[in-house]
């Protein structure tokens, strides 16, 4: 009998033990410790970079920069594919291919954007910004903080603000000078619902589609008029299709660089800040060449002599600024005080 009891006895003691050490680790407080630094830096990236515009383009030009300069940073680790042309999917349709990881970036109009987050209908207010260096200001402060921080509420990661430059009109009925000019123009916008709001107070037409589609719809006569800057109206040849411009620089025609949140928090700490370094580097290039080649495309529309330019007056802009004041009614309750904050700050330096 006592055999036997010494026998439990033993058992029992073994697999206390056991109990102990085996499991010993899964009741650790703290999980074993992953190095983020260096996990995955021996694995192959691709990133697939889609945009809607040609390759010669400001925005065409950045994201090809913008490749090679990954290439060279990762040491060949990170590889940014660049779809141009909209050759994938037009700008909308970005977004989808994003959350289905279909491609990995993307740098869509500002516009494209607010339909996805209201509060970026900032960008679109009319006139809100009166020169180049404001919009840098927004861009590189805190407006352009609060626009990525409130897009991170849909999953997104902003990366980086890319330029173009400020839009003009163009269409081929009249000259426009004063908003009575716009009534019944039935004119391309891009799908941002500020944007549908503000020609439909001026009596117009707004029709929102993609941006390879404008070419063919005013040859057809689908539409009179688009607004867009001297750089896409020259790259796609819409100049050749319209008879009047007029330089309103209106609204600003910027991109932010996205990947979706998830894709983005699943790369090493270390290719994150490559891309980051490329992008600031594109992004300091882009803000000066953007200038420069929208200021050469206008000339060479002056040269050209094809359009009948109008360049609003001071008065004239007075008289656009009071009608778009709707738009303001409307849409700084939509982007909130906070963001409406920064854009009186910037109006009041300047
Ligand atoms: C547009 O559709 O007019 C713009 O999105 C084109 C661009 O510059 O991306």
């Amino acid at each position: 009998m006592k055999g036997i009891i010494t026998i439990v006895s033993f058992l029992l003691v073994g697999v206390a033990t056991a109990i102990f050490i085996g499991f010993g680790n899964s009741f650790s407080p703290e999980p074993t410790a992953i190095d983020h630094e260096l996990q995955g830096l021996n694995e192959k990236y691709t990133i697939k970079f889609s945009h809607v515009v040609a390759e010669n383009t400001p925005k065409g030009i950045a994201a090809s920069m913008f490749a090679q300069l990954v290439k060279e940073k990762t040491n060949g680790w990170v590889e940014v594919q660049v779809f141009p042309n909209g050759v994938l999917t037009d700008a909308q349709g970005e977004f989808e291919a994003l959350k289905k990881n279909k491609v990995q970036m993307i740098a869509p109009a500002i516009s494209e954007i607010t339909v996805h987050d209201p509060k970026w209908t900032v960008m679109d207010l009319p006139f809100v910004f009166e020169n180049e260096e404001m919009v840098e200001q927004a861009f590189d402060g805190r407006l352009g903080e609060l626009l990525f921080k409130s897009i991170e509420k849909y999953d997104y990661k902003g990366l980086a603000f890319w330029e173009n430059s400020f839009k003009q009109f163009t269409n081929n009925i009249r000259p426009v000078q004063e908003p009575v000019d716009m009534q019944g123009l039935s004119v391309r916008t891009m799908p941002s619902p500020l944007l549908l709001d503000m020609y439909q107070i001026l009596g117009a037409q707004p029709q929102s589609f993609s941006f390879n589609e404008i070419y063919e719809a005013l040859r057809n006569e689908h539409i009179d008029g688009i607004e867009n800057t001297l750089s896409n109206i020259y790259s796609k040849g819409l100049y050749q299709q319209q008879k009047y411009m007029t330089v309103s620089n209106h609204n600003y025609l910027g991109y932010a660089v996205l990947m979706d949140r998830e894709v983005w928090d699943s790369l090493p700490v270390q290719h994150q800040n490559s891309l980051m370094e490329a992008l600031d580097e594109v992004a300091t290039w882009l803000r000066k060449y953007a200038k420069e080649h929208n200021k050469d495309m206008l000339e060479e529309a002056e040269d050209s002599g094809s359009l009948e330019i109008h360049y609003l007056t001071e008065n004239e802009r007075d008289l656009w600024k009071e009608a778009m004041k709707p738009i303001y009614d409307k849409y700084e309750p939509i982007i909130g005080e906070e963001i409406m904050g920064e854009v009186r700050k910037l109006q009041a330096d300047r």
